[in-house]
């Protein structure tokens, strides 16, 4: 497998996990028991599992030891806790709303520091 497929596969995953995690967040902000489909507890498991391994695999590539990297991992684990407020552990629908909008913050703030390389990411 060749570093640009993997990349491709890296940000096809990207855009499905926040899609995905913006429906979900919809659903259980207005409690929809559509939230509670099996296959909407499964796909976005294996959907971010994929982000996150071939995220390894081109870190691993060319060498983790960057700071940009460094703060990908440190800010995918914060979208991965907060998401969980927004659609499992928010008592409220109003803490599960402002969830969902801080970790959709995160992710851009991601995307920002994919594109330039750097941990200040839309603000290097
Ligand atoms: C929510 C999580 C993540 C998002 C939204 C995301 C998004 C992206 C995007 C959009 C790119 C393409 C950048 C470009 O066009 O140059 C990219 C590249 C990359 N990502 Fe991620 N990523 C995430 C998580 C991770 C994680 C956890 C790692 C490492 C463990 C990682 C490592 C990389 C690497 C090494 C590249 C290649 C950069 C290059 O070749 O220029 N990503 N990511």
């Amino acid at each position: 497998m060749n570093y640009s497929l993997i990349k491709h596969i890296h940000m096809t995953a990207a855009g499905l996990s926040i899609l995905l995690f913006v429906v979900r967040a919809y659903w259980s902000v207005t409690c929809s028991t559509r939230l509670q489909a099996r296959t909407i507890k499964i796909v976005p498991h294996i959907i971010d599992t994929v982000l996150l391994v071939a995220g390894i695999m081109l870190a691993a590539v060319i060498g983790p030891e960057q700071p940009w990297i460094l703060a990908k991992i440190v800010g995918v684990l914060l979208y991965i806790g907060v998401g969980t407020v927004a659609i499992k552990r928010g008592k409220t629908p109003k803490t599960r709303a402002i969830a969902a909008v801080v970790a959709v913050a995160i992710f851009v703030y991601i995307i920002g520091i994919a594109l330039n390389h750097n941990p200040m990411s839309w603000f290097s």
